[in-house]
């Protein structure tokens, strides 16, 4: 017999996937192991490596697997944020949860179509329990139907074509969206992408705990009634990127439902926490949205490029993105089945509802509220212990798991402190331990700690406020000296 795989190098032999498996799955499971020694900042001094690899020819030949993945294991993956590991305390984190990454490889190894019902309807059906359980989550009704989205941005985006589609039809440019001045850029980003140009969204003022100001919003809503436009989307945040902060949906959804606009809520960072019930009071209002953007990959701990949007009525988003062709099979159009292509603007897609099905499958949703419960309990009791140093001011407290905070002292200015703040926040991340961030608002720099991902327990927080508690001292030693 030939040796028929000689001639086929796309298909390897089943002891060579499983050596190439187990090469890979050593390697992964070395690399996790490790995280907590990683420097959360990861060495991204990189430019000199970038500019030589940017010069790496198309390959003609074959490369051995272990040549290839030396390099990525020992030096390129490491040249990153170690944003899996317990110190990841910046932006917003999340992790990516091991399960998550074996159905990945299930789905991308078995690579089955799932762009539309017919090709895959009972893997198609695990994506669509997923969504009905993010809905039930949400206290949102059995209308509501969803799409497992990239991300965030792509669920805004999504809620936004929606709402545009219902409301306002052709009349695209009198329509106006609201946000406030801390909702996170992907909203503006995802109107103008939509066809709301600059000129028709408006920047809601917040209030001294960074919340949209619902009286500003009803004066600005009818300043442009008055003026012959159409009001029809607002966006309120549950938890923003800068300080955590949440808008009181309630009170937007009373007004929304009194002017007939649509109340869409970015929950990319906080709406999975309506999972805890002693956090729902806060997030009190968000079952009645008409759209939730959900980011399985912050606060569900899944990988990146896992999103989720939610509609409340599930016809007006499949109104929004129907269309189909001669050649491919007839949409299904029995509502009770999950039809993706008909849910947003993808044809091919990956199938990404596996890598959220299966670990909620195998661990179960209370191993993932206990991990929320357990991200907000270190928030709290972390921000407790830095509100204590002298010379801190804490701007914002953890409604859910963020806080942010800045340095002053007496005589200080606001352009001293921006840079004392700055300058703390830099040496916390030099020592390696932990990795934290900052944001500006108003002018205002504000050194910031959010706690999601799932890696982190009381130890790491113990070491970041410690870090953080040094670096405030010797800040605070250098002003008085
Ligand atoms: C509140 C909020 N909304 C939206 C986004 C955008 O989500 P993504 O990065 O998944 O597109 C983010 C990202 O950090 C966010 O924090």
């Amino acid at each position: 017999m030939p040796d028929l795989q000689a001639h086929y190098p796309l298909e390897p032999s089943a002891s060579d996937m499983q050596a190439m498996g187990q090469d890979i799955l050593t390697r992964i499971v070395e690399h996790l192991d490790q995280l907590s020694q990683m420097p959360s900042c990861g060495d991204i001094e990189a430019q000199a490596l970038c500019s030589e690899l940017g010069k790496e020819p198309t390959p003609d030949g074959e490369t051995p697997l272990k040549e290839v993945l030396d390099p990525l294991f020992s030096d390129w993956i490491p040249r990153s944020f170690t944003t899996p590991g317990p110190g990841y305390l910046g932006f917003i984190p999340g992790g990516g949860v091991f399960t998550s990454a074996l159905a990945d490889f299930i789905a991308t190894a078995t690579n089955r179509y799932t762009g539309v019902w017919k090709a895959a309807p009972v893997l198609l059906q695990l994506e669509s329990n997923v969504l009905r359980w993010f809905a039930e989550w949400m206290g949102m009704p059995s209308t509501t139907r969803g799409l497992l989205t990239t991300g965030g941005s792509q669920a805004n985006f999504g809620a936004i074509v929606s709402a545009r589609e219902s409301l306002l039809g052709e009349a695209l440019r009198d329509g106006v969206l609201y946000t406030s001045s801390q909702t996170h850029l992907c909203v503006r980003k995802s109107a103008r992408l939509a066809g709301i140009l600059p000129d028709r969204v408006r920047v809601v003022g917040v209030d001294a705990k960074y919340r949209m100001r619902v009286d500003e919003l009803a004066e600005t809503i009818q300043a442009d009634r008055a003026e012959g436009l159409k009001p029809f989307f607002v966006a309120s945040s549950a938890g923003t990127t800068n300080t955590g902060s949440i808008d009181p949906i309630s009170d937007i959804a009373d007004l929304c439902t009194k002017e007939g606009l649509w109340h869409h809520v970015d929950g990319a960072y906080g709406a999975f926490f309506y999972l805890c019930p002693d956090l729902q009071p806060r997030l009190a209002g968000l079952p009645r949205a008409d759209s939730i953007a959900l980011d399985p990959h912050k606060s569900l701990f899944l990988p990146y490029g896992t999103g989720a949007l939610l509609v409340r009525d599930g016809k007006v988003l499949r109104a929004a993105h129907a269309a189909t062709a001669e050649y491919l099979p007839e949409p299904q159009g029995h509502e009770e089945f999950y039809e993706p292509s008909q849910y947003g603007p993808e044809l091919s897609r990956d199938y990404r509802g596996l890598r959220a099905w299966l670990p909620l499958k195998v661990h179960g949703v209370s191993a993932f509220r206990a991990a929320l419960i357990e991200k907000h309990e270190l928030a709290v009791s972390a921000a407790k212990r830095v509100a204590a140093l002298p010379g801190v001011v804490m701007d914002a407290d953890p409604q859910l798991s963020l806080f942010a905070f800045h340095l002053s002292w007496t005589g200080s200015d606001q352009a001293a402190e921006n840079a004392a703040t700055q300058q703390m926040l830099e040496r916390v991340n030099a020592r390696g331990r932990v990795m934290i961030t900052g944001c500006s608002v108003d002018g205002q720099f504000m050194a910031r700690v959010c706690v999601l991902c799932f890696r982190t327990h009381a130890e790491s927080m113990d070491r970041c406020v410690e870090d953080i508690a040094t670096e405030v001292a010797a800040a605070m030693a250098e002003k008085v000296a």
